[in-house]
Parts: structure tokens; sequence; C-alpha cells
């Protein structure tokens, strides 16, 4: 029996991920290891009975001795990495816990799977790290790292150390760089869900800059179903991009789910851009296509339609989680909206 220990399986792509891995797998026995900080919900996994096929561990990745004991425990055969630091925005505000989680936490694991000969690792990274994208132009997995954010940077160091294993270990270690997901289950802190939950109660909708920075939107279990193949057909010492060259500007996503909502474009307000905001980023996903046989499926259209409707439907679980985001959001969503503008502001930053 496989037993496929997921990391950050309580929030938003581990939950889509370990319900598809559930599913799909029914046989393999997954153990999620998880410290449900603000971004991850016990709830998301609720229809999951713990058993034989699944057990939950509460824990952080960056604790040697915790860490240890879930190898000893449970002798994974298939590590899938995803605990992580997340925001960008918070990033900004509190640098230092992104390099302990996503750096340190991500070492901790390494050293746990190197110590223990675990036949398979699969790091998640993201597009974040190869910086902004200059247009027209995609960046393939062999673009130089140059990440912004401190975000961007922690996942950079971490995607590194990865590949350090690799060469150095020998590790049967597989990477994955995804573009920006979106559908159930995601922080409302996010673009996609913050502007739904807000646009729902008739507030502001901040938008950085004039919002013409650019995302490449994948649809999160398309994102689950890529890690999935990475997994199982993935070459040792790879790295995969990940995305469904949906690319939009923000302003589009959000007027597309006004539409969606029924809400008028009067809602929305430009405020003082995100500091080092990279204007784009786009993925070329031809490595996954022929190697992996991997395909997104589901159109933003399509995805971002069901997006709105999930968080309509489900206004129980979205307050549940609000109530665990702590101050963050009110604080530094009223802030920006200080000043916040009807207007498209231009943006003046340098490197733009
Ligand atoms: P998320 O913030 O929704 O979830 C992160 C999860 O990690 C949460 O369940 C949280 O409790 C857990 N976690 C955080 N710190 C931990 C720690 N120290 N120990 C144990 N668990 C901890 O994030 P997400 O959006 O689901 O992203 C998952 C992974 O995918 C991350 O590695 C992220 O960098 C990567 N990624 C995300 C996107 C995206 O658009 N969201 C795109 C590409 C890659
Ligand atoms: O590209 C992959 C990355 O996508 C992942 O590695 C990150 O974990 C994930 O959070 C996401 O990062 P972004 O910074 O792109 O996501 P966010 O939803 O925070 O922002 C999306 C875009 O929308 C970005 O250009 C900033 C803008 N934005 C965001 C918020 C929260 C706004 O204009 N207003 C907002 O209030």
């Amino acid at each position: 029996m496989a037993v496929v220990l997921i990391t950050g399986g309580a929030g938003f792509i581990g939950s889509a991920l370990t319900l598809r891995w559930a599913r799909e797998h029914p046989s393999d026995r997954v153990v999620v290891l998880d410290a449900l900080t603000y971004a991850g919900n016990r709830i998301s996994l609720s229809s999951l009975p713990e058993g034989e096929r699944f057990r939950m561990v509460e824990a952080d990745i960056r604790d040697e001795k915790a860490v240890e004991a879930v190898w000893v425990d449970e002798k994974p055969t298939l590590v899938l990495h995803l605990a992580a630091e997340s925001h960008v925005d918070r990033s900004i505000l509190g640098p230092m816990a992104f390099t302990d989680t996503n750096v340190r936490g991500t070492h901790v694991l390494l050293e746990a799977a190197r110590r223990h000969k675990t036949p398979r690792f699969v790091h998640i990274s993201t597009d974040e790290v190869y910086g902004p994208t200059p247009e027209p132009g995609r960046f393939d997995e062999e673009a130089p790292f140059r990440p912004s954010s401190p975000y961007a940077a922690s996942k950079a160091a971490a995607d590194l150390l990865a590949q350090s294993y690799v060469k150095t270990y020998g590790m049967d270690l597989v990477i994955t760089r995804a573009s920006n997901n979106y559908g159930p289950r995601q922080t409302p802190e996010k673009l996609i869900p913050l502007m739904i939950t807000r646009a729902r109660a008739d507030e502001q909708l901040p938008v950085y800059g004039d919002g013409q920075h650019k995302r490449d939107w994948i649809y999160v279990e398309d994102h689950a179903r890529g890690i999935e193949a990475a997994a199982l057909k993935g070459k040792a010492g790879r790295a995969y991009n990940l995305g469904a060259g949906e690319e939009r500007t923000n302003i589009t996503i959000v007027k597309t789910i006004l539409g969606h909502m029924g809400k008028p474009d009067t809602l929305i307000r430009y405020v003082t851009d995100r500091p080092a905001h990279d204007r784009r980023y786009a993925l070329e996903v031809s490595r996954a296509r022929d190697e992996l046989g991997f395909r997104a499926e589901t159109s933003l259209e399509a995805g971002l339609r069901d997006t709105v409707k999930w968080y309509v439907d489900n206004g129980a679980w979205v307050e549940h989680v609000k109530a665990r985001q702590g101050e963050f959001g009110s604080s530094w969503y009223a802030d920006r909206l200080k000043g916040a503008s009807t207007q498209e502001k231009p943006v003046t930053l340098a490197g733009h």
C-alpha cells in the first residue's frame, strides 16, 4: 500500500489534492501534515473520515521531532510538499515567517526524506520564482530565477534546496511550478475569493495599481491533476511548469466576477500598488504536456463561474475561514482603500 504524505493538505490546493488523491487512489493511505495556520482548515477535509485510508497530523514542518515521528509512524512512500506561507501581501508585512516555513520547513522535510530514503518527493514551487515575464514570451523551466517579493524569494530558495538534494544525494525528487490557482476553498484574502466575498457584501474592491497586471489562471482541480501526473510520471530531477494559458489582466477578472454576480463596476477602487508587483507571469507548459500528458481542461470562463457559485453557496465555510484570518484582512485593505479612486492610476514603479 502506498503511503502518501501531503504537507499543507488542509490549505487551498492541498485540500483539492488530498480529496482528489483519496478519490482516485482508494487503496493508498493518505496522511496530511499541516500546522493548521490561518490558511489551513480542517473543515476543508471534513468529508474524509480518519481511519486506515486517511490520517490528519496537526504539526509544524519546522518541528524536526514531529516530522521525524511522522516518518517513523507512517513510512511515507511519496511526499507531496505544499505546506507554505503563500500570500505575497503577508510576506511584505512579515517576511521572516516566510523564510522560516518555506525555506527551513522545506529543509526539515528534505532531511527526513533523505534519512529515511523516501522513494519519491514532489516539491510544489511556483511561477513566481522566475519573476516578471516580458511580453511577448513565456518562461520555460530553464529560465533564471528572479524573484521579486519575500514570498517568491523564499520559494526560490526552497526550490534551489530541493534541486541541491537531487544533485548532492541523488534524491528522487520532482518539482512543479504552477501559475495562479483559483477555485473552491481558497482563503478569501487572495484576489478572486476576496473580490467575490466583498462584492457579495457590497464592499469596495481594492485593485492594485492600474489593474493591468496579468496572471495565468489555472483551476485548482486541474493543478491537483497536474501534481498527481508529476508524482506518477515525472522524471526524477525535473521541474515542470503547470499553467492553463488563461492569461487575463486583474481588472478583467474583477469585472467578470462582478458580471457573474450582477454587481456594479462602481464597487471597484484603484488603490496604492503592491510593492515589487510583478507585471506579468506567463509559463511555457510544453514539457508537462509532452512528458506528463498534462493539459489543463477547465476554461477560465467555466471555472470562474463555478467558483463564484461555490463561494455564494458556501457562506458557512467563508465565515469560519474569515474568522481565522485574523487582523490581516481588515487593516491591510482598510489602509489601502484610504484615498482610493474609481479611476485607473498610472503605474510609476521602476522596472515595470
Ligand atoms: P494556502 O496558504 O492555502 O495553504 C498553505 C497550507 O500550509 C495551510 O494548510 C497551512 O496551514 C499549511 N502550513 C503553513 N505553514 C505551515 C507549517 N509551518 N507547517 C505545516 N503546515 C503549514 O496555500 P496554497 O495556495 O494552497 O498553496 C499551496 C502550495 O502551492 C504552496 O507551497 C504555494 O507556494 C504553492 N503555489 C500556490 C499557488 C496559488 O496560486 N495558490 C500557485 C503556485 C504554487
Ligand atoms: O503565481 C503563483 C502565485 O499566485 C502563488 O505562488 C501564490 O501563493 C498565490 O498567492 C498567488 O500569488 P499572487 O500574488 O499572484 O495572488 P493574489 O491573489 O494575492 O493576487 C493576484 C493578483 O491580484 C496580483 O497581481 C495582485 C492583485 N491583487 C490582489 C489582491 C489581494 C489586487 O489587485 N487586489 C487585491 O486585493
